[in-house]
C-alpha cells in the first residue's frame, strides 16, 4: 500500500510535531510544508526530511496533486480560508482545535468538506487522554449511573500567552484551551450546551502587554437538562509545576470520577529554582519516536484516513464545540445568559 502523502499549512511549534508523528507513522510521510515564513518552513523541512517548501499554501495545492491530505496548523483564527482550499481541490484535511473562530468560519469549512466530498477531522486530542477516555469508558459502561453534573477547569500559565503564542492578543483562551474542555464536556455529557452563563476578567494580561480577556468562568446547561462549571484562563503563575492546570469532575447518581492531570505524582523534576512536572502523558519522545495522547490523535487521523474508518471527532461536533464557545463569549460580553445557535448545522 502506498504511504499516505501528508503536506502542513503551518511550520511553527505544533506543525513540526505533525511532520514528526506523520514520518513516524508507518502509513504516511510528510511531502511539502509551507509557511508564510517561509525560512521556518524551510527549518522544519532540514529537520524532519521534508522535499518540498512552499511560502503560499495555494502555490503549494497547484505545485503538488500527489498530496492526500493537509494538515491545517496556523493560528487559531487562520484555519478557514486554508481548509477551504484544501477542500476545494479535492484533499482530505486535518484541522488543528478549534475548528475556527467565527460561525461563518465554520460553516464555510462544513459547506466546503461536504460539496467536494473529502474527510476531515479537527485535533480536539482530550478525547485520547487516558484518564478522560477512561472517564468516557465508565460512563458508556454505567458505571457512574446517570450523570448529573461536571466541573472542569483547563488553565495555562502565563507564559503561554506572554511568550508562547506570538498571536495570543488575536485569539483567547477560550479558542486555545476552551475548544478541548467545552467538546469534552459536550462528549462525556452525552449531549451539547444548550445555554451558557459566563462572566470574564481582564487586566493580567493587559498589565503584560498582552491585550486579551484573562479568564472566563462559564455555568452550562446542556441540552439533556445536566449541569456543568467550566473554568478556561492563561494567568496561572509561571511557577507553577505545569504549563497547564487541570482539574475535572464528573458526579452521577452511583459514582463520581475525579481527574488531576496536571499536578500528577507521575514524575517531578527539581531544579534549584523550581520544581517542574514534564507533560510526559501529552508528548514526550521515546526512542527518537513521539509519545503520548496529543500525538496520539494525529496518529488516529492517518489510521482512520487509511482504513476508512469514521474518525473519533465529526466535523459537526467540532463546529458544535465553537458555536458554544461563541455563546460563552457573547455570555460574558453581555452578562446575560445566551442560548447556544446551532442552526443550519
Ligand atoms: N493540539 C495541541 O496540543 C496544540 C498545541 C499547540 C497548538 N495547537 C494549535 O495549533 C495551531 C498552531 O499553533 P502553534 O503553536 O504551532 O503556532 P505558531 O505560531 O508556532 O505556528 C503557526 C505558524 O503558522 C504560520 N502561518 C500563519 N498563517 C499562515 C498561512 N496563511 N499560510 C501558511 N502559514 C501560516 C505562521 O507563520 C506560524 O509559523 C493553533 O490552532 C493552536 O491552537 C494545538
Amino acid at each position: 500500500m502506498d504511504k499516505i502523502k501528508m503536506a502542513i499549512i503551518g511550520a511553527g511549534l505544533w506543525g513540526e510535531n505533525h511532520a514528526k508523528i506523520y514520518n513516524a507513522h508507518p502509513l504516511a510521510e510528510v511531502a511539502a510544508v509551507c509557511d508564510l515564513d517561509v525560512a521556518k518552513a524551510r527549518g522544519v523541512a532540514e529537520r524532519q526530511r521534508i522535499p518540498k517548501v512552499y511560502g503560499d499554501y495555494m502555490e503549494m495545492l497547484k505545485a503538488c496533486p500527489e498530496i492526500d491530505a493537509f494538515a491545517i496548523v496556523t493560528p487559531d483564527f487562520a484555519h478557514a480560508d486554508a481548509a477551504v482550499a484544501c477542500a476545494e481541490h479535492g484533499k482530505h484535511i486535518l484541522i488543528e482545535k478549534p475548528i475556527a473562530t467565527t460561525r461563518e468560519d465554520s460553516f464555510r469549512i462544513l459547506k466546503a468538506v461536504r460539496e467536494h466530498g473529502v474527510r476531515a477531522m479537527v485535533d480536539l486530542h482530550n478525547r485520547w487522554s487516558p484518564p478522560f477516555h477512561s472517564a468516557w469508558q465508565a460512563i458508556r459502561d454505567g458505571k457512574l449511573g446517570e450523570v448529573q453534573g461536571a466541573y472542569y477547569r483547563l488553565n495555562d500559565c502565563k507564559w503561554v500567552a506572554t511568550d508562547m503564542l506570538p498571536w495570543a492578543a488575536k485569539s483567547s483562551i477560550l479558542w486555545f484551551l476552551g475548544s478541548h474542555s467545552l467538546d469534552s464536556l459536550n462528549w462525556l455529557m452525552g449531549s451539547r450546551a444548550k445555554r451558557v452563563y459566563a462572566v470574564s476578567s481582564s487586566g493580567v494580561l493587559k498589565g503584560l502587554g498582552v491585550d486579551v480577556v484573562d479568564q472566563y468562568l462559564s455555568t452550562i446547561e446542556f441540552e439533556n437538562g445536566k449541569i456543568a462549571q467550566m473554568e478556561n484562563g492563561w494567568i496561572t503563575p509561571n511557577a507553577n509545576p505545569c504549563v497547564n492546570d487541570i482539574k475535572f469532575t464528573i458526579t452521577g447518581t452511583k459514582a463520581m470520577i475525579t481527574i488531576d492531570a496536571s499536578n500528577h505524582t507521575l514524575m517531578q523534576q527539581y531544579g534549584d529554582d523550581k520544581m517542574f512536572v514534564p507533560d510526559i502523558m501529552v508528548k514526550t519522545n521515546i526512542f527518537g519516536a513521539p509519545f503520548g495522547f496529543a500525538f496520539e490523535s494525529i496518529r488516529s487521523f492517518v489510521d482512520c484516513l487509511a482504513s476508512g474508518e469514521e474518525f473519533h471527532v465529526t466535523l459537526k461536533e467540532a463546529a458544535e464545540a465553537t458555536l458554544g464557545l461563541l455563546a460563552v463569549k457573547q455570555s460574558a460580553e453581555t452578562r446575560m445568559p445566551v442560548e447556544v445557535d446551532y442552526g443550519g448545522l
